[in-house]
């Protein structure tokens, strides 16, 4: 159900949840200070209560309500980053609830550069917001995607088509060395450029990477449809299936997306196509790699990447 702002910010203070856009994907806001809205965020994804929350902020002074420490390099990338894709783990204070956190000692936080997002946390104060979809589905990038999931009776905002399409980069700076846990649209390269450190991904992060960020472990992002790389030499056109390419040599047509390099543009439609495949009832949604010189071209190709490999499974 399509609801205002106004109306959101009495549905948010009245201990509700409310789903809105950010410049990433859609969230599933709920009031940060209040337990019974947050369990109501869990309760509709139907998510691990072990898996912890993003608390979304609309200003840097709220960082010291959450976060119990804040180095210097924390600084330049909330300086040279916020408002914008990139989430940071802090330290956290003894106040926040441990509902947020599974319990961890750390703390996630976000501004986000939407302005219907700046301006619903800025007058509604700090949220929880993880993506609003179902736990599992693929991140909503339209408000029509959130209705799909919860049906019409949830609020959302409708802000239109998501901007960069992926989730935030997120960034353990409480430790060094600098983490990331999940790829996106802040890299790797740009975070080692504000910090001047060095800064480990993911799949270089080894074995307790699950413990410390345990949303990585589950499966996410995944259609019902069956999703592939595309094989060496497999010409694309089996008749049940969505091809998206942007390299290869291809004709388009309705079957066949080509992106011609277009990585970032890749990334914003990547869940809708996902959610696409559905409603055709294709049974597969075959993704052409990316070669080592194209990652390493385009730091963008290293979310899709990561976010392809888990809808795999
Ligand atoms: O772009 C985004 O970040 C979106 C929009 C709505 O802001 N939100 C989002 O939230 O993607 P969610 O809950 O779907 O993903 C949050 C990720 C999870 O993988 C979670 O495990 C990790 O952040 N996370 C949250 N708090 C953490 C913490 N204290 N330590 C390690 N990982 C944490
Ligand atoms: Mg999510």
């Amino acid at each position: 159900m399509n609801v205002s702002i106004e109306k959101a910010i009495e549905i948010l203070t009245d201990g509700h949840p409310v789903a809105f856009p950010t410049e990433t994907v859609y969230g599933l806001g709920a009031d940060a200070w209040n337990p019974d809205a947050i369990r109501q965020v869990f309760d509709l994804k139907g998510r691990p209560s072990d898996n912890p929350l993003i608390v979304h902020i609309a200003s840097r002074n709220l960082v010291d309500d959450f976060a119990a420490d804040i180095p210097d390099h924390a600084t330049k990338l909330m300086k040279a980053c916020w408002p914008g894709p990139l989430t940071l783990i802090f330290k956290k204070k003894p106040n926040v609830l441990d509902l947020i956190t599974a319990a961890l000692d750390t703390v996630a936080l976000r501004w986000p550069s939407h302005a219907l997002a700046q301006e619903l946390i800025f007058r509604a104060g700090p949220l929880v917001a993880p993506s609003a979809n179902k736990s599992g589905r693929p991140s909503p990038t339209k408000a029509s995607h959130v209705t799909e999931d919860f049906g019409d009776d949830l609020p959302v905002i409708d802000g239109g088509a998501t901007q960069i399409g992926l989730e935030s980069t997120v960034l353990d700076i409480s430790e060094l060395p600098l983490r990331i846990y999940r790829p996106g649209y802040i890299d790797k390269k740009d975070i080692e450029r504000i910090t001047g450190l060095d800064v480990i991904l993911t799949q270089e992060a080894g074995k307790e990477q699950a413990t410390r960020s345990p949303g990585t472990k589950y499966s996410h992002y995944a259609p019902e449809a069956t999703v592939r790389w595309l094989e060496e030499g497999e010409s694309p056109d089996k008749k049940n299936a969505l091809y998206l390419v942007h390299s290869l040599q291809a004709e388009e047509q309705p079957h066949l997306l080509h992106y011609h390099q277009d990585y970032k543009k890749m990334a914003t439609e990547l869940y809708d196509r996902f959610r696409q495949a559905d409603h055709n009832r294709l049974e597969e949604v075959v993704v052409e790699p990316f070669d080592a010189q194209t990652r390493e071209q385009h730091p963008i190709t290293e979310a899709l990447v990561n976010r392809i490999s888990k809808a795999i499974g």
